[in-house]
């Protein structure tokens, strides 16, 4: 079947770690991906921090080092050229964190839906106020070592919000919030916790034409229910990947091989 994304009038696009990889940065579940070499109980849970906030802290730090040394690619280039130019309805939902599609994106035309966080914000344990946070508390020794990752735009950084943030007292080498001087978390999705933007993706779902899912294993959930949920009301559902993912059977038009080749040609 040979379809393209300008045929269709709303579209729903899922992106996973998939679309980043040519950017340099880890998938999850690929050999020497990040949860072969971390273990998620440690790292990525709310226990983990409750009991090791540090340790957390010196893992999200590393991410955001690699993330800010990273580049958007071809892939995600090419969905925001197609927001930009074509008559389609499109949005976009991702669930990295790695700000990618935000800094390929200097105009603001597809703003994507960051449902499992994002590497450049932390939060108020206490008051769960958000701040624009690109900070690196921790070196790739593990030192305490605060420094800027530019992962905020200059734009960003002029704002208020983020301006508040050099203000942060450390206790105990743990950044704190400005709001209530409590420790800052990575604002990020962790596992046992519910992802951002439920009720607004699948409305969205449901009224999409189009769900294309791209470099997504589909093996975390609720985001690996989505083709589903799209299928079940009628859209044509398109899967760009490297490999087969468990939901195949719902998949209209599977695009095998590397995003950053394929998404460009797809939504040219
Ligand atoms: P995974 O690492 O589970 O899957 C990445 C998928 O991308 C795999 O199916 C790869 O085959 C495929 N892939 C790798 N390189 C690719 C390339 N160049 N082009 C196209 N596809 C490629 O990552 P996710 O599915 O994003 O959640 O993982 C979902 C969630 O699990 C993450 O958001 C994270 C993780 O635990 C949280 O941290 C809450």
């Amino acid at each position: 079947m040979n379809i393209k994304a300008r045929d269709f009038k709303k579209i729903v696009i899922l992106t996973g770690a998939g679309i980043s990889a040519e950017s340099g940065i880890s998938t999850f579940r690929d050999a020497n991906g990040l949860w072969e070499n971390h273990k998620v109980q440690e790292v990525a849970t709310p226990e983990a921090y409750a009991r090791d906030p540090q340790l957390v802290w010196k893992f999200y730090s590393m991410r955001r080092i690699q993330a800010a040394k990273a580049l958007p690619n071809p892939a995600h280039r090419a969905l925001i050229n197609f927001a930009a130019n074509a008559g389609s309805e499109i949005h976009l939902i991702t669930q990295n964190v790695d700000v990618l599609h935000e800094r390929a994106d200097i105009t603001g035309k597809l703003p994507p839906l960051c449902m499992h966080g994002s590497l450049n914000q932390s939060r108020c344990t206490h008051c769960e106020t958000v701040y624009l946070d690109d900070h690196a508390y921790f070196d790739l020794d593990g030192n305490y070592a605060p420094s800027r990752t530019e992962l905020c735009s200059a734009e960003e950084r002029t704002r208020d919000e983020y301006l508040h943030h050099y203000k942060l007292e450390y206790a105990h080498f743990l950044p704190l919030s400005p709001c209530c001087k409590a420790p800052l978390r990575p604002h990020i999705v962790w596992f046992g916790e519910i992802p951002f933007f439920m009720a607004k993706i699948e409305k969205r779902l449901r009224e999409c034409d189009l769900f294309v899912s791209i470099g997504t294993s589909g093996q975390v959930y609720p985001a690996a229910g989505f083709l589903q949920v799209a299928k079940s009301h009628n859209a044509r559902t398109v899967c760009i990947n490297k490999e087969a993912i468990p939901q195949s059977h719902m998949i209209d038009v599977f695009l095998e091989g590397k995003a950053a080749e394929i998404v460009p040609d797809f939504f040219a």
